[in-house]
């Protein structure tokens, strides 16, 4: 199994629609996935129809164990989706409670990446979609990873968001033994406005290492999908948006591949 984590501190980057995106994608081409949604707020779990203040069972129920996760407990919490080839493991509002906890103190931050250990055999990939905020929850996802996707919107404020969500990373990755590669995506970009013009450059000549030469455009048919429930390409997979999906996903998938052969 290969597991990617959706990650940005700032909020309303595109975090959830990339993780939707980039799963759906890889479950129409026959992947088996699971998606995993530690944001308090649940939106993924919303896309798919599933009420996070309402769930009785989510991935809270895994940090419920000292650290240690029981034999079975993380297949038990998986939910259907709109796509046959995609499971969620679901978040809940009670998730709240750990995110302001500090990861070292309270040693909970291994909990996915032992949860996904028990699902190795059954899923080809792990899409982790993460919430706005540096706490158990971040350090769970960036710790579970072995490639880090940064959706960052094209406005002049994100570049700062940026700067901390790149800083974070380096904490993580001292207690890590191989450092996790990272791929800044520009988001929401609209070709005619000079915020969008101006930040896409900045952010090439800042991270040229580390930068997507792509971008995701602005394009109302991601929002229509999450109306209806369905992956982006579900929805419409001639779109301008899925259209970009796919060659950021093909990006991914040669990174991942050279990272196996080295
Ligand atoms: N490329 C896009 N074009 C148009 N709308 C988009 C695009 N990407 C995301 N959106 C919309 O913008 C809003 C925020 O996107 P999303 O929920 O993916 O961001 P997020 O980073 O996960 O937010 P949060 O930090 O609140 O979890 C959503 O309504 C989503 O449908
Ligand atoms: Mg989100």
């Amino acid at each position: 199994m290969r597991v990617w984590a959706v990650a940005n501190q700032k909020g309303g980057v595109g975090k959830t629609t990339t993780s939707i995106a980039l799963a759906g994608l890889l479950a129409d081409a026959g992947k088996r996935v699971v998606v995993v949604d530690l944001d308090p707020h649940g939106s993924m779990t919303s896309y798919f129809g599933h009420n996070p203040d309402t769930l009785e069972h989510s991935s809270f129920d895994l940090f419920l164990h000292k650290g240690s996760v029981p034999e079975g407990l993380p297949g038990q919490l998986l939910l259907p989706t709109s796509h046959d080839n995609i499971s969620l493991l679901p978040s809940s509002t009670a998730l709240a409670t750990l995110e302001r906890q500090s990861p070292g103190q309270s040693g909970l931050g291994l909990v996915i990446a032992k949860s996904l250990a028990q699902l190795w055999q059954d899923f080809d990939y792990a899409i982790i979609d993460s919430p706005p905020l540096l706490g158990v929850l971040m350090v769970n996802a960036l710790a579970a990873s072995q490639q880090l996707v940064i959706p960052v919107q094209t406005e002049y404020l994100a570049v700062k968001g940026l700067e901390r969500m790149v800083s974070t990373l380096a904490m993580v990755n001292r207690s890590r033994k191989q450092a996790l590669p990272f791929h800044i995506v520009p988001t929401l970009f609209d070709r005619r406005t000079q915020a969008s013009m101006g930040t896409l450059r900045v952010l090439r000549d800042s991270y040229p290492e580390n930068i997507w030469q792509g971008y995701i455009p602005v394009d109302t048919r991601l929002r229509d999908a999450s109306r209806a429930g369905l992956t982006p390409s579900q929805f419409d997979g001639k779109s301008r948006g899925v259209t970009a999906y796919r060659a950021l996903l093909k990006q991914l998938l040669t990174h991942n591949a050279a990272a196996q052969v080295a």
